[in-house]
């Protein structure tokens, strides 16, 4: 365990709202701070960051993901407790206490961060080494000194192991060298470069810290033309996307999504810094996350205009609607992509074909068509199916319509039945939409909770614990009181009952409440639940020692033999929180 004042020194050094605004954009919103969270996919801010209170926390109120900035850093960046700390710490230059429980796995992480970092310096020093052919190489594509430095090209050599004998030099291990994918090991155990004679692209994270790399051959056939990073302990290519740290400054809200680095380097090097490209994939779902956690909305994809632009754009197409972002898809003419057309034409006729990007609708309704044979009936029948389903996907009623009557008109065909198929397939959506919400809805009582799996079909001694809870929440100096009206021993579900000797626990030795007590003995899941029972009760203003008897009541099955016993069911009863909870919202 670390001790509590370094905990305190640690937060106080971490404001929550710095930590989580260099992550997602940050809405203030009076007291709180709202946004887009992170955690699930959404429109509007459903998460709250409470940043002026002294126990400084967040929660989702949509996906009920909660917990203090550990937590925070935990979840996001997906690493166990001690790593988040060492995170938190390193961000405030602060030192973890030595103790027994083992943070080898942050320091390992941290150190590939640095190796990463001295290799990208190493490749960026070697294109002016005497070997000129990078920097040649870079110079032909029209780069200039200024956008070969912004961002931090550089040069793998012809040597079979020039990186690695300078990194070791630097003090790196031969294990950190593989571990970061630099170097493979060859026969004897040799230890060899990965890269070589080719121009060098680090890829950054968010916070500008070098993660991996892609390598371009300067051969015109080299195999493969581009070689990248595999997924390391601190790349994933799935959740990154090449140059965010750079286009999530722009604080705009629309992003031209590249097909790859050099047309991301060359858009940018036009004027346009709001451009980002996915790593070898069609664009993710979690990459789309990251774009909204940046603030952006919209999505212009300009992709190449060929067989695999356009298969890339459809896949891509289904984690942009995924997730709710707006796709829009640049069109070009007369070159295969926008690097191309931007040397040819021109940035600014490259603004105007940005600004003049259909709606991605147009796009899809083209495609169609793609495949089929619209010169016979079957194709057409085709085609037309296609299309009813990309029409179906259109939200805004009076978009739908003008693009309805826009295809029948193309297909020849009574504007009428269009509608009434398309609307069939709405309702066919909408069906499966409410059987999902309903499922997640009514998830907890029916089917296990794996953060409380023993609540299953207990669910109003569940609620009555939490709202116990609730009230300790708010009157922690009210423990005595409670623990006599009702002690942890009797609590059914052992989330809560852990929670409630926990807290009771930290009172006793004079801690004051916070929901970081918590932090370093529940897991996120965990601390979600706990974060939860603070907000989602915090609106209930009339709270009083009555509410706990009757709750404790409820534990003891006192009320199983009350009039009204039949009527406190499992739906019941949730349904009576509910009400009650309205009624008593604060205004
Ligand atoms: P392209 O082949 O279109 O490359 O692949 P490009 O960006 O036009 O490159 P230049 O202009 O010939 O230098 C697009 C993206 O697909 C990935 C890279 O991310 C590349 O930028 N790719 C392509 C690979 O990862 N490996 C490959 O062998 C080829
Ligand atoms: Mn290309």
């Amino acid at each position: 365990m670390l001790p509590q004042d370094f905990l305190y020194q640690l937060k106080a050094a971490n404001p929550i709202e710095q930590v989580m605004g260099s992550y997602v954009r940050l809405i203030r919103a009076g007291s709180v701070y709202k946004c887009n969270c992170p955690f699930h996919s959404e429109k509007t801010p459903s998460c709250v960051v409470y940043a002026q209170s002294q126990d400084q926390h967040f929660y989702c109120f949509g996906c009920h993901v909660g917990g203090d900035v550990i937590t925070f850093i935990m979840k996001i960046e997906n690493v166990g407790y001690m790593d988040a700390v060492q995170t938190l710490a390193d961000r405030a230059g602060l030192t973890v206490p030595r103790d027994n429980s083992d943070n080898g796995e942050a320091r390992r992480r941290m150190r590939l961060l640095e190796l990463n970092r001295e290799a990208a310096r190493y490749y960026y020093k070697m294109l002016t080494g005497p070997d000129k052919r990078g920097l040649a190489y870079l110079k032909g594509r029209a780069l200039t000194p200024e956008t070969i430095k912004k961002f931090g090209l550089g040069y793998a050599g012809e040597g079979w192991d020039g990186l690695a004998g300078a990194m070791q030099q630097k003090g790196f291990t031969e294990d950190e060298l593989v571990a970061a994918n630099l170097c493979m090991r060859g026969k004897n155990d040799r230890l060899r470069d990965r890269f070589h004679s080719r121009v060098m692209f680090p890829i950054f994270d968010q916070r500008g810290s070098v993660i991996a790399f892609g390598g371009r051959t300067l051969e015109p056939d080299g195999k493969p033309k581009y070689l990248n990073s595999t997924d390391t302990a601190v790349y994933n290519k799935r959740r990154h996307l090449y140059n965010i740290n750079i286009a999530a400054k722009t604080q705009s809200k629309r992003v031209i999504l590249a097909e790859g680095y050099m047309d991301v380097i060359s858009i940018c090097q036009g004027g346009f810094s709001n451009v980002i490209a996915s790593l070898g994939t069609a664009l993710t779902v979690e990459q789309c996350r990251l774009l909204q956690q940046h603030g952006f909305e919209e999505v212009i994809i300009a992709y190449d205009d060929d067989f695999a632009g356009r298969d890339a754009t459809m896949r891509s197409l289904k984690s942009i609607r995924a997730v709710g972002l707006r796709a829009f898809r640049l069109l070009l003419h007369d070159a295969k992509d926008p690097d191309e057309y931007i040397k040819k034409f021109g940035a600014g006729r490259f603004r105007i074909l940005l600004e003049e990007a259909p709606d991605a609708i147009e796009f899809e309704l083209s495609q169609a068509k793609a495949g089929t044979d619209t010169d016979t009936e079957g194709g057409t029948v085709q085609a037309l199916q296609n299309a009813v389903q990309v029409l179906a996907e259109i939200e805004n009623d009076l978009e739908r319509e003008v693009y309805l009557s826009r295809t029948a008109a193309e297909y020849g065909i009574s504007q009428d039945i269009l509608k009434a198929q398309v609307e069939q397939a709405i309702k066919r959506k909408q069906k499966t939409q409410k059987q999902e919400q309903w499922r997640a809805l009514t998830n907890a009582p029916m089917l296990p909770d794996p953060v409380a799996p023993d609540a299953a079909g207990k669910m109003r001694y569940y609620k009555a614990e939490e709202l116990i809870l609730a009230y300790l929440f708010r009157f922690p100096d009210e423990l005595p009181l409670v623990e006599q009206i009702i002690p942890p021993e009797e609590f059914v579900t052992d989330l809560h009952r852990r929670i409630y000797r926990h807290l009771a626990g930290k009172l006793h030795e004079g801690y004051p409440f916070s929901i970081s007590l918590f932090s370093g003995d529940f897991t996120p899941d965990e601390m979600g639940r706990i974060t939860g029972i603070e907000a989602e009760y915090s609106m209930l203003r009339e709270f009083s020692e009555k509410s706990v008897r009757d709750c404790a009541a409820i534990l003891r099955e006192e009320i199983i033999n009350a009039q009204d016993a039949d009527r406190l069911g499992d739906d019941d009863w949730s349904a009576q929180m509910e009400q009650l909870r309205r009624k008593k919202l604060s205004t």
